[in-house]
């Protein structure tokens, strides 16, 4: 079976990884960053492997933002995808009394 897979926050990191192990094994890959420099050039690092790779700019802290993902993510793959990762997001290091309203509000809108 073709994978088609859908990884949020994906131009780096471990959802950069996860992308890749995918596309090694010629599944169609979707990733979405905030972030377009980033994720061109981590089209261009993905180029010699073996899947198809769609990026998409995208805050998921911004329900607007994932709206537009969301009908992208339709118009890639009409039929579904076979595996979502839900892995964009931060964590902010510290003490839960010290981090301000503003970062937590931004902490919970794009992990959750
Ligand atoms: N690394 C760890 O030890 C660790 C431990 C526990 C949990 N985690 C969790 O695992 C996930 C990945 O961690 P990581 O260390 O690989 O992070 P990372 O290296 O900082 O990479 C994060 C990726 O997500 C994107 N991103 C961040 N905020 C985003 C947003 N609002 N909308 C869309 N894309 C966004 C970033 O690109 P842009 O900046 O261009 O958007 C980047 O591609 C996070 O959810 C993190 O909390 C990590």
């Amino acid at each position: 079976m073709q994978h088609r897979v859908i990884v949020t926050g994906a131009s780096k990191g471990i959802g950069a990884a996860i992308a890749k192990r995918y596309l090694s094994t010629g599944a169609e890959v979707l990733i979405c960053a905030r972030n377009l420099t980033h994720l061109e050039e981590f089209k261009k690092e993905c180029a010699h492997l073996q899947g198809e790779l769609h990026i998409f700019q995208c805050d998921m802290s911004k329900e607007e933002d994932v709206h537009a993902f969301a009908k992208h993510a339709v118009s890639v793959f009409p039929n579904g995808c076979t595996a979502l990762i839900n892995n964009a997001g931060f964590f902010a290091p510290g003490s839960f009394s010290d981090i301000d309203i503003a970062s937590f509000q931004t902490l919970l809108q794009t992990n959750f």
